[in-house]
């Protein structure tokens, strides 16, 4: 492989970074090259560099959706955490991709627009949240954005609108594209009934998710006409068990890791064997192919050690 090791751009780079500490599942061996790029220009500067150097790199953001690979992932993976500001603009808010949906829901609060209250209590970053259009059943982040400005594959940097790139039900359609900023239109709101909603929606979450156990949301997304979770809790499998991970009793579309303190946690291997399962048990019983909403890192040739 050239010289990846070599980061001309605003981008510290760790060697061997554990993706368990970057994940929400608390899973994954380590990235070898682990970039924490500093501002948008340095992010597409080093996507330029590492494809011109033929170098895989993965994008990684707050790590809600993914589940990272046991043997870690050989190449880059750009962590986006680092890119985390935000500017109001009148009833627009102008985000880097690595702001958190926390902070992005309580700027929107503090200044009074809404618009983002769907996302409150949903864990994740801005250029994630863009890439799979993160939200709920009828509702996706994809809904308040007016423009992004996007890296694409060969080098170019330019500005898109939601049309040109046509996001549909929990995937923004990227083909490839990396979020550098998004611009998002929200609606001023009266505060008191913003907070009121939003208490509304995170108490209906809080009553109905395993909110307090290491997930990465839901791991199916629904079928037309359906819910992933009532099929996988009608096929039975609720509280089913393999290593550390389980399908949560609480909401059958979260497989939680129960590893923690005295427990070891669950692998990226257990966490596959659960979706598996849950697949096989849903198609069997209900001739439903259930799509996965969580993103699976293939496991590597040959484990790297941490
Ligand atoms: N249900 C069951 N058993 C279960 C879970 C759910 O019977 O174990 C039933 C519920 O009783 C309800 C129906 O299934 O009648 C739908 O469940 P819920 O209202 O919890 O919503 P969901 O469709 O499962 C969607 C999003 C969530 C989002 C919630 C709330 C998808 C795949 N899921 O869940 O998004 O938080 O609505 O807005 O679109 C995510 O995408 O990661 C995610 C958590």
């Amino acid at each position: 492989m050239p010289s990846p090791a070599v980061s001309p751009e605003r981008a510290p780079l760790r060697r061997m970074e554990p993706l368990a500490n970057h994940t929400t599942m608390r899973i994954g061996g380590p990235a070898e090259f682990f970039y924490e790029p500093q501002r948008p220009e340095d992010l597409a500067a080093l996507l330029t560099r590492l494809e011109a150097e033929g170098v895989p790199a993965r994008l990684l953001g707050g790590g809600a959706n993914t589940l990272a690979p046991d043997g870690g992932v050989p190449g880059a993976v750009i962590h986006t955490g680092t890119l985390r500001r935000i500017f109001r603009e009148g009833e627009r808010l102008r985000a880097w991709p690595g702001v958190t949906l926390p902070q992005l829901v309580r700027t929107a609060l503090d200044a009074g627009l809404g618009g983002m209250d769907r996302l409150v209590g949903v864990p994740g970053q801005v250029g994630g949240a863009l890439a799979m259009n993160a939200g709920s059943a009828a509702w996706g982040i994809w809904d308040e954005v007016e423009e992004i400005s996007v890296w694409e594959p060969g080098g170019v940097v330019r500005r898109m609108l939601p049309a040109e790139v046509g996001p549909v039900y929990r995937d923004g359609r990227l083909r490839g594209r990396v979020v550098l900023e998004a611009l998002f239109r929200l609606r001023p709101e009266d505060p008191a009934a913003l907070k009121a909603r939003q208490d509304e929606f995170l108490r209906r979450k809080n009553a109905t998710q395993p909110v307090t156990l290491s997930s990465a949301g839901c791991a199916f997304k629904n079928p037309p006409g359906d819910s992933a979770g009532r099929l996988v809790d009608a096929a039975g499998l609720k509280g089913a068990r393999l290593g550390g991970a389980e399908i949560s009793s609480v909401h059958a579309n979260f497989i939680v890791n129960r590893g923690g303190g005295e427990r070891p946690s669950a692998s990226a291997a257990d966490v596959r064997g659960l979706v598996e399962m849950a697949e096989a048990a849903v198609e069997e019983k209900f001739g439903v192919r259930l799509e996965r909403e969580l993103v699976i890192w293939p496991e590597p040739l040959r484990p790297l050690s941490p």
